[in-house]
């Protein structure tokens, strides 16, 4: 566990979580009591528009832990930036808690919708639905988070595939001065106070995003890591150096990808409903952390740089420039 800061306020924040995305409602709850009960980790990455939260509530029922053993983590869907209040009750219901540890804003996308609950993310997905309101500005998302911070309801807020460019768009007016001094804000922007504990990436040895890492960091933005196998794709787990490096320290190929981004103090979220696999992504790695040498770190940082991998697994449809570098 490490510190973060989120809300004004220090939270403890397991390293390694439980991914939910792509999991079915029959697998989940098992895959949430497997990471609840047998790993010793007990940090859930959730986000309403996965559409299976009633499921994961299932499996921390299932688990028999009590709520504060748990690390909650949910994130706000596109539909909901104008209701963020509702939109945490109802995420607050299907899991079967009253708080979240950490509630994140899932895209820098807010859709118009006449219903917010009609779209989860797959569905959304797959009928490319283009209703973005390009207008709404993103501190009007933010300050109602902020509000949720004040009432209890969550202890740390954050955001989730921001890049530098749309960070801006919720800093602190004096905190933009500050770091951008060639740049002029307009006073009448809605203020903003806090600055979000986390920013939750599509980071691996492919898309490791160095630079906006580091960025972040000069603002006390910690990097967060979705996808750390590459979602499914072969190519990172069968990489030839991450191999040689798990074979070397008798690891599995897994191990040495959730190690590397841990012993950088990077929160990361593996995604599996196979038992062994949620078992050993959380013991592996931590095994991994202890192996891996700087020589080793310094071979998986460099594989996607110059002439290297460079590859972006997770690509949404929406017409939008979300900023970030390799983007396509
Ligand atoms: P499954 O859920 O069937 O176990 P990511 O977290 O990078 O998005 O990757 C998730 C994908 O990687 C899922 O397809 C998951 O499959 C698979 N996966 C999870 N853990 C491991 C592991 N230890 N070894 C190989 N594949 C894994």
């Amino acid at each position: 566990k490490e510190f973060l800061i989120g809300g004004h306020q220090k939270v403890d924040i397991p390293l390694i979580g439980l991914g939910t995305w792509k999991s079915g409602p029959d697998t989940v709850s098992k895959a949430v009591e497997t990471h609840l009960t047998q790993t010793g980790s007990t940090h859930l990455d959730c986000a309403w528009g996965y559409g299976n939260e009633a499921d994961v509530g299932r499996g921390i029922k299932a688990s028999g832990k009590d709520r504060s053993e748990v690390f909650i983590t949910s994130k706000l869907w596109g539909t909901w930036h104008k209701k963020v209040e509702a939109a945490l009750d109802d995420t607050l219901a299907q899991l079967g808690t009253d708080y979240l540890d950490l509630y994140l804003i899932h895209w820098p996308i807010a859709m118009n919708s006449t219903d917010p609950k009609n779209g989860p993310l797959i569905p959304l997905l797959s009928s490319g639905v283009r209703d973005i309101d390009h207008d709404w500005d993103l501190r009007r998302t933010w300050t109602q988070m902020e509000a949720l911070v004040a009432s209890g309801k969550v202890r740390s807020i954050g955001i989730s595939n921001f890049s530098e460019k749309n960070l801006k768009k919720i800093l602190p007016l004096d905190v933009l001065r500050a770091r951008y001094p060639g740049e002029t804000f307009p006073d009448d922007i809605v203020e903003t106070k806090i600055i979000p504990s986390i920013n939750q990436l599509e980071l691996h040895v492919y898309n490791p995003q160095h630079a906006l890492v580091k960025r972040m960091s000069e603002f006390g933005v910690r990097a967060e890591a979705y996808s750390p196998l590459g979602s499914g794709d072969q190519s990172v787990l069968e990489d030839e150096v991450v191999v040689e490096i798990a074979k070397k320290h008798g690891l599995a190929p897994a191990d040495v990808l959730i190690g590397y981004l841990i012993k950088k103090s990077i929160p990361t979220l593996p995604k599996s409903v196979t038992p062994s696999r949620i078992v050993s992504n959380v013991k592996g790695a931590l095994d991994a952390r202890e192996k891996l040498t700087d020589a080793d770190v310094e071979a998986l940082d460099k594989l996607a740089g110059e002439g290297g991998k460079q590859k972006r697994f997770i690509m949404p449809p929406w017409p939008v420039d979300l900023g970030f570098e390799n983007w396509g």
